[in-house]
């Protein structure tokens, strides 16, 4: 298997849409990709695994090769490799790893919605992004979170059902069709490109046309009422 959405049921079935609004079998919302009001959604893509060697990076440009080509979505990357934050939670950190921490935090305030790349370790996310996700709290609410996963045989989807408990404690909407990588390695060239696009592609569409609906309303439902956690 090379790539697919979490399921092959139709995309509408389980994903809400504005009840005036026409809706198409894989596209919640209305006028996907098209600028909206209010300027474009910031994303950031959360890059989860900081293994020396990791595939991750080859990942996380494909998938930015993806959004940039949507004019409803910018994108900044988190990096936790180069977040480079320490496993001790400390309420006094030293000096310079609190000047890396308040990078991150402002990266993450700043954005209105996340795509966490994560490849699957022992059926589970890296302790890497656990690390970064358990420093922040504010930064997540009220706000959507999609999976691109990678790994062997399972592509990464026992990693994302974990994070769907997570997010869920940290008050973020987690959408529900993922962009999954089986046996990853073997589908990409050595210049980072996908052996056979189309599916890929296609599951990266439906994933960022959930993250942009859900990261609009959530914008537009904010600017009337904030979140109050
Ligand atoms: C410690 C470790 C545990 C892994 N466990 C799994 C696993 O449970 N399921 C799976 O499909 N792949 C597993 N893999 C394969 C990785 O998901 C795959 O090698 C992936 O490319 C790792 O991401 P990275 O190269 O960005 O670190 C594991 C790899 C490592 C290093």
């Amino acid at each position: 298997m090379t790539s697919a959405t979490t399921s092959s049921a139709p995309v509408s079935a389980s994903t809400p849409a504005p009840a005036s609004a026409p809706v198409s079998a894989s596209t919640p919302g209305s006028a996907p990709g098209s600028v909206p009001v209010g300027g474009p959604l910031r994303v950031a893509v959360i890059l989860g695994s900081d293994r020396h060697g990791r595939f991750g990076p080859v990942i996380a440009d494909w998938l930015l090769s993806r959004v940039r080509t949507r004019e409803d979505l910018t994108v900044e990357v988190v990096d936790v490799a180069a977040a480079d934050l320490p496993t001790v939670l400390s309420p006094d950190p030293e000096p310079a790893v609190r000047d890396r921490l308040a990078r991150v935090a402002a990266q993450l305030d700043a954005a209105e919605a996340f795509v966490v790349v994560t490849p699957e370790y022992n059926h589970s996310f890296p302790a890497a992004l656990k690390n970064l996700i358990d420093r922040h709290r504010a930064e997540w609410q009220a706000k959507p979170v999609a999976f691109v996963s990678y790994g062997g045989i399972s592509g990464g989807l026992r990693a994302v059902e974990q994070l769907r408990q997570v997010f869920a404690e940290l008050h973020a909407v987690t959408v529900r069709d993922t962009v999954s990588f089986h046996g990853a390695q073997a589908h990409f060239d050595d210049a980072g490109n996908h052996l056979d696009p189309a599916g890929p592609d296609a599951a990266a569409k439906v994933m960022l046309d959930q993250l942009a609906w859900w990261g609009h309303a959530l914008r537009d439902a904010k600017a009337v009422r904030p979140y109050g956690r």
